[in-house]
């Protein structure tokens, strides 16, 4: 595995692979690697010649108040995974050439990125876009994976790619668990013992919806109500809970097609997010995502 530094040296060994075996996968990341992070490495690897992975902890996907300075960084300990999962080139630029000075280009989605995480944290996907876009134009992958677990971010990515005529595919993979239940996340580590036994619900309310949506709750003020009911512990701090459709986010009153249910709390001072797609048998209005 060659590990890249800087953003001049990225297109020559990207070069270095001969022409004809060239299917570029890639999996932009920002470290500090879990298991999620392994499966999409691993499954980039399955299906393409040369797999790229970027670290790049992205300062405009982070507002002020937030963890950009705290955001767990181990390089090191990131390099040897990376390698172990199959990753050809680990790209790792600096801050100061991805966005040198006087930088004021943005690329921004409308619609999904107003919903959900993008009400909490104005301007995140704006950054998230816009660094994708940037890496998206650097490496020229075929195939670019994403972790369902962030699926907004996914969806909204999609619909850049979309949108900009970019000639590349988004794979969105499951979500991995611990066998608690609690989907892997970089932040998971700053979670305290009794603040991990809260984490455990997030994934106990989701099943609870999908149990009362099988058994055929259509209603989705009570799901929310049922999910709330879980979730009512004073060491969670509730940001948002959303049944809709899979395709826009947008909000369902009642479940008249498959249905993304996702939740983000705070547990004590982590914030965490979780998903779940739970189907009723018919068919969604829109095209499919996953
Ligand atoms: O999911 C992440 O790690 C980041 O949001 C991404 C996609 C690498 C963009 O910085």
């Amino acid at each position: 595995m060659k590990l890249v530094r800087s953003l001049g040296r990225i297109t020559p060994a990207l070069k270095q692979f001969p022409e004809k075996e060239k299917r570029i996968g890639f999996v932009p990341t920002m470290g500090a690697f879990h298991e999620g992070h392994i499966s999409l490495i691993r499954k980039a690897k399955k299906e393409n010649d040369v797999v790229v992975v970027s670290i790049f902890v992205n300062p405009t996907q982070f507002a002020p108040n937030e963890d950009y300075e705290k955001y767990p960084r181990d390089i090191r300990r990131d390099r040897e995974k990376a390698k172990n999962a199959g990753c050809d080139i680990l790209f790792c630029p600096d801050t100061g050439s991805m966005y040198p000075k006087g930088y004021n280009t943005y690329v921004e989605v409308k619609k999904a990125a107003a919903l959900m995480c993008g009400r909490s944290r104005p301007g995140h996907f704006r950054g998230v876009t816009t660094i994708c876009a940037k890496l998206f134009n650097i490496i020229t992958p075929d195939t670019v994976y994403f972790g369902r677990k962030d699926y907004q971010q996914a969806l909204i990515v999609k619909n850049m790619v979309n949108d900009l005529n970019m000639d590349l595919k988004i794979k969105i993979l499951p979500i991995v668990r611990e066998k608690s239940g609690i989907a892997l996340s970089s932040r998971n580590r700053y979670l305290l013992p009794a603040q991990r036994e809260d984490a455990k619900l997030l994934y106990q309310a989701l099943k609870k919806a999908r149990k009362i949506i099988r058994a055929g709750e259509r209603d989705v003020s009570r799901i929310r109500s049922a999910i709330r009911k879980v979730l009512n512990k004073p060491g969670i701090n509730i940001d948002y809970i959303s049944i809709a459709s899979p395709d826009t986010l947008k909000r369902k009153r009642k479940i008249d097609e498959n249905v993304l249910i996702a939740l983000a709390a705070k547990i004590g001072k982590v914030r965490l997010i979780d998903n779940m797609l739970v189907g009723v048998g018919i068919k969604n209005k829109g095209a499919k995502i996953c």
